[in-house]
C-alpha cells in the first residue's frame, strides 16, 4: 500500500545536508528548467529546490508534495521567490489532475523514493500531452559489487533519508515505458554509493 511520508526532521535538515551536493547539481538542474513554458508539474517538490529555476523560466509552475513538513517549506520558499506556485499534497501514484494537463512533468530525486514508480510513472503518462517531455534527475542502482552493497545498505539508508532506496532500476523503467520514447539519457554524478542520471522522456 503506498504510504504518506511525513518526515518532519528529514524536512528540517534536508536544505542544510545537501548542500554539499546541490553544488553539483545546480547545472543539472538547470538543464531539467531550460526553456520550460506552459504548465508544468513537478513531482515531489520537497523544500522547492529546483523553485529558483522554475522561476527563471515562463512556465506556470504547478506541483505536488504528500509530505506536509516539506510542503511547508517549499510554499515558504514560493513567497520568497515570487514564484505564484500552485501546490498540492497528491501522491505521484495517484495525481488529481486531468489527463493531458501539462506540458512538462520535472522529476528531481523522487523516482527513488515514491512507494509504486510503475503507478507514479503511469501517472505521468496520463496527465502529460502528447509531445511534452518528463524531464529527470535521478540517482539509481549500480551492478556489480556498488549494487550489492546499495541492496544491503537501502533498508537502513531508507530509514535515515525519508524512504530513498539507493537500488531502483528507474531508466530501464523508463526506458521500457510504452507511452515514453527517451530522448536521451545521461551519467552525470556519482556519488560512492550511487551514479546519477538525467534525462529526457517525450509522451509518444
Ligand atoms: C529526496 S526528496 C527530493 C525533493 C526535491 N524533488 C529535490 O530535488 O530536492 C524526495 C521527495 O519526494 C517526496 N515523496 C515521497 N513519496 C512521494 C510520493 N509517493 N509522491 C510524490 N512525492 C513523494 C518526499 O516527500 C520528498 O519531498
Amino acid at each position: 500500500m503506498t504510504e504518506r511520508p511525513s518526515h518532519r526532521l528529514f524536512a528540517a535538515v534536508y536544505d542544510t545536508a545537501t548542500r554539499p551536493l546541490e553544488r553539483r547539481l545546480d547545472r543539472h538542474r538547470a538543464y531539467l528548467a531550460r526553456g520550460l513554458e506552459g504548465d508544468v508539474l513537478e513531482l515531489g517538490a520537497g523544500t522547492g529546490a529546483m523553485l529558483p529555476y522554475l522561476a527563471e523560466t515562463d512556465a506556470t509552475v504547478h506541483a505536488v508534495e504528500p509530505d506536509p513538513h516539506m510542503r511547508k517549506r517549499a510554499r515558504s520558499r514560493a513567497e520568497r521567490l515570487g514564484v505564484a506556485l500552485e501546490l498540492r499534497s497528491d501522491l505521484a501514484e495517484s495525481l488529481s489532475y486531468d489527463e493531458d494537463s501539462f506540458a512538462a512533468v520535472i522529476s528531481s530525486l523522487v523516482f527513488c523514493t515514491v512507494d509504486d514508480p510503475a503507478d507514479a510513472l503511469d501517472e505521468v503518462a496520463r496527465v502529460l500531452r502528447s509531445g511534452g517531455e518528463l524531464r529527470f534527475l535521478e540517482h539509481i542502482g549500480d551492478d556489480g559489487v556498488t549494487r550489492r552493497v546499495q541492496e544491503v545498505a537501502t533498508p537502513v539508508w531508507r530509514h535515515c533519508a525519508g524512504g530513498c532506496n539507493l537500488d531502483r532500476d528507474t531508466v530501464e523503467r523508463f526506458d521500457n515505458h510504452p507511452s515514453f520514447e527517451t530522448v536521451e539519457t545521461e551519467r552525470v554524478e556519482r556519488l560512492p554509493l550511487t551514479p546519477f542520471v538525467r534525462g529526457r522522456l517525450e509522451r509518444v
